[in-house]
């Protein structure tokens, strides 16, 4: 079938195309209605429906497959590897399953889990899916400030944790940046099952804390049944950032969740029962939850679960796995290609790829370069995917598994089925034409598998992506796309403040409260200034309670190393600004709001455009002052 074709079906059928694709799962008890969306924009997929991600990504395969490798890991961090077949994982979920069952959590309960890349984070989540608890998974280079919001937020029983997780062979640890989270948090969670690798210290809090080897020893023959769940049942909650400073509780079902996974690996990512898929992605970003761990079991594939970087220990070492585990399928960020292409070609050379498929990257813009070094290099295609955490699979990519539609360089592709995206016009709200920048919108119901609403808030949900066009119900992804003529679509940002940073998905309000948490600090605002190796870096610009605190160099850069500690402890690593420039004041309107674009168009060297608004330009100049003497860093 032609892919447009398959499109319209699945837009002008809802109900039957979905119906269909649902025969890709197992369904404990049918399905009463394939679709309710009788409280717009709120859509029930599968109702009355009875299934489990953790039964249709492991024991459904047991019959055929139990020997099979499931989950294969490699820390290339510590040199530790350890392969699961789906014998083995049913068992270890199982165990975890019990664990956790002892430590009270029942059906419903939320569990956080703050992990590094290793398999017992993989155990905990399936874990949670098998007894209907609702995992939040926490990106483990978060530290305490955006933990406990999190965990406030999610109010969990229990805490999954590790002594730490090693990156670029250095030890991350966890549990220090875990208990102060826990500290500020209003809510307690009941228990904390920490794994102990022997990598970082682990200090216990008595009563609260327990130690999953010791649990673990006295349940290794637990059997825990599957708890059958209602299709629309919370399977997680996923944290991220958007335009307010309080992360959003992005809320995915069960049944949904499932259908979509399947029918994706199926349609865009052509994985087959006994491959091995190897996605790049921390457990912590939406694309470790679909592509790490969810997606590639429900295929019958094995996933391949890797702790490291890129350049660690050499910079083909992703090249190295793909030979060592026969993978078919690889999914990365543009980044770490971008990384990768800073060093010599021959080195993925020296490693046998061949049984690489295709090459899928997604989660920031693809430039064209690095298409083509990618492409050229490895001698496979390369899609190119656009999606979000709301959305939890593609929305944008070419479908081979419906068509083999050529890419074209720098989109990602045209609206997969079940998306029924339109361009819109940011101040008409009509639909744009071929050729014109819009918002890229999707009218709901939003397929399944796309956030159901926010944990706990219904009304921030709608208010969110459903509020942002007068007189229409449209869902805002928050990006800007444009059409060419054969409906190819292009992103080119982001509508509002969040930015991209590696792939990394970081809302600059959080860095900002985190900024000014610090004494020194009276007023900041941080932005996104394009970047050649990670798309975007943030820059800060900070108001100084005592401005003569910048002229002194010394003070000057003991201030800057405090203010990046402040991020460290309170965001993490991952938050930390690239610069931050000392100013006398931040441009504003004569309403107190502050322009950001201005400050970024500054950043990026390029016309600020309209200031008749800024209510001093003068403070303009003082900002392209601050910032000359270090342009090039800004650049690098
Ligand atoms: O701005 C878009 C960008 O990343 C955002 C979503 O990030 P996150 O929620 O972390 O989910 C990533 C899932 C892959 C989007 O709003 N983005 C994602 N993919 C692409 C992209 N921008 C351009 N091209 C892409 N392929």
């Amino acid at each position: 079938m032609k892919l447009q074709d398959f499109h319209a079906w699945s837009i002008n059928d809802r109900e039957g195309f979905w119906r269909e694709q649902a025969t890709l799962i197992h369904w404990h008890k049918p399905f009463e209605r394939v679709l309710d969306d009788t409280r717009p924009p709120f859509a029930r997929w599968f109702v009355g429906g009875e299934t489990n991600l953790c039964y249709n990504a492991i024991d459904r395969h047991l019959p055929a497959r139990a020997d099979q490798p499931a989950l294969i890991w490699e820390s290339t961090e510590t040199g530790q590897a350890r392969t699961c077949s789906f014998r083995e994982l049913h068992r270890e979920v199982m165990r975890m399953a019990a664990i956790m069952q002892s430590l009270g959590v029942r059906r419903g309960d939320r569990v956080v889990i703050y992990m590094p890349m290793i398999p017992e984070a993989v155990f905990a989540m399936y874990a949670c899916a098998r007894i209907g608890a609702v995992h939040s998974v926490v990106f483990g280079g978060f530290a305490a400030h955006s933990l406990a919001s999190r965990i406030e937020d999610a109010a969990p029983r229990l805490v999954v944790s590790a002594d730490g997780g090693s990156r670029g062979g250095k030890v991350v640890p966890y549990k220090a940046a875990l208990d102060e989270a826990i500290a500020r948090s209003a809510h307690k969670p009941a228990h904390v099952l920490l794994v102990d690798r022997g990598l970082a210290p682990l200090p216990r809090v008595p009563g609260r804390d327990v130690d999953y080897a010791t649990l673990r020893e006295g349940l290794l023959d637990a059997e825990v049944p599957v708890t059958w769940l209602e299709s629309n049942s919370p399977a997680y909650t996923l944290y991220t950032s958007g335009t307010t400073g309080r992360p959003k509780g992005v809320q995915r079902d069960v049944g949904g969740y499932a259908v979509a996974l399947a029918a994706s690996m199926k349609y865009i990512y052509c994985g087959k029962a006994g491959e091995t898929f190897f996605s790049g992605s921390d457990i912590g970003w939406v694309v470790g939850h679909s592509y790490v761990v969810y997606a590639p079991l429900l295929a019958g594939m094995a996933t391949l679960l890797h702790e490291g970087t890129p350049v660690h220990p050499h910079a083909g070492i992703l090249w190295e796995l793909v030979e060592r585990h026969r993978v078919s399928l690889m999914f990365s960020a543009p980044t770490a290609i971008r990384i990768l292409r800073k060093h010599d070609h021959a080195l993925l050379r020296r490693h046998d790829t061949s049984s690489l498929r295709t090459l899928f990257l997604a989660g920031e813009p693809l430039d064209e370069p690095t298409a083509r070094w990618i492409t050229e290099g490895l001698g496979v295609p390369v899609i190119d995917n656009y999606w979000q955490t709301e959305t939890g699979w593609p929305i944008l990519s070419v479908a081979h598994g419906v068509e083999p539609t050529p890419t074209r360089l720098g989109s990602p592709g045209m609206p997969m089925y079940g998306y029924d995206v339109r361009l819109l016009d940011i101040e008409t709200g009509r639909e744009v034409g071929p050729g014109e920048k819009g918002v890229v919108t999707i009218r709901p119901p939003l397929p399944p598998g796309c956030l159901q609403t926010l944990w706990g808030d219904d009304a921030r949900f709608v208010s969110t992506y459903f509020g942002n066009f007068p007189d229409q119900l449209v869902y805002s992804t928050f990006d800007w796309g444009i059409r060419d003529a054969d409906g190819y679509t292009f992103i080119l940002g982001r509508t509002d403040d969040v930015i991209n940073v590696a792939g990394h998905r970081l809302g600059t309000r959080e860095i900002e409260e985190a900024l000014i948490g610090h004494p020194a600090v009276a007023e900041c605002s941080v932005v996104g200034v394009a970047d050649a190796l990670k798309g975007q870096v943030a820059v800060a610009f900070v108001v100084l309670r005592d401005a003569s605190l910048a002229l002194r160099a010394d003070a000057r850069q003991a201030l800057e190393q405090a203010l990046l500690a402040t991020v460290d402890r309170g965001l993490g690593a991952v938050a930390r600004p690239a610069r931050i420039v000392p100013v006398p004041a931040l441009p504003k309107t004569r309403s107190g709001k502050i322009l950001r674009r201005t400050i970024q168009a500054l950043c990026e060297g390029r016309d600020p455009g309209d200031l008749s608004t800024i209510e001093d330009p003068a403070v303009l100049e003082a900002i392209r002052g601050a910032l000359a003497p270090a342009d090039k860093a800004v650049q690098a």
